[in-house]
């Protein structure tokens, strides 16, 4: 796949601070998922291509942290913690909730691609538990009802 000029430039720009390029893959990834949306198979190749390892190795980081997508994402991504404190403080109805009010499964994307739905681990905000996040936003402790008024307000 041929990789905009843009987003090249953005590459070399993250390498230049590391002293080896491999420190670089994450802000390499992160910058491509930026540019594309998510991180695609012709995606990861070209990536590994450009760090000098496999694309092998490149799905393995990709598949590895949660912030990486590697299929097109709603335009709110909405990924709520069900790990401990948060599962402790009652996730599970609001998880409920939220699927029956936007109308999709785990997983999923809306047919008008305005939401997308995953459960994630651990997003490091346990003292906000029960919480979740919509693209970099997080939002929490959330109740039925602020659970309601957020995603009326999307
Ligand atoms: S357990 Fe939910 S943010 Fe940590």
């Amino acid at each position: 796949m041929e990789i905009p000029e843009e987003l090249k430039k953005k590459w070399d720009e993250a390498v230049a601070r590391y002293e080896e390029k491999r420190a670089a893959l994450l802000p390499v990834l992160r910058l491509s998922q930026d540019h594309f949306g998510y991180i695609s198979a012709e995606v990861e190749e070209a990536v590994a291509h450009y760090m000098g390892t496999t694309p092998v190795h490149i799905r393995e980081v990709v598949t590895f942290y949660e912030l990486f997508h590697t299929k097109p994402v709603g335009k709110n991504n909405i990924q709520f913690c069900h790990t401990l404190a948060c599962n402790l403080n009652g996730c599970e109805p609001l998880i409920k909730q939220l699927k029956e009010k936007i109308g999709i499964k785990e997983g999923e994307t809306s047919s008008d691609g305005k939401y997308s739905f995953s459960r994630a681990e651990c997003l490091g905000a346990c003292e906000m538990a029960p919480m979740m996040k919509i693209n970099k936003d997080i939002y929490g402790p959330l109740d039925k009802d602020k659970l309601n008024e957020i995603i009326e307000n999307l």
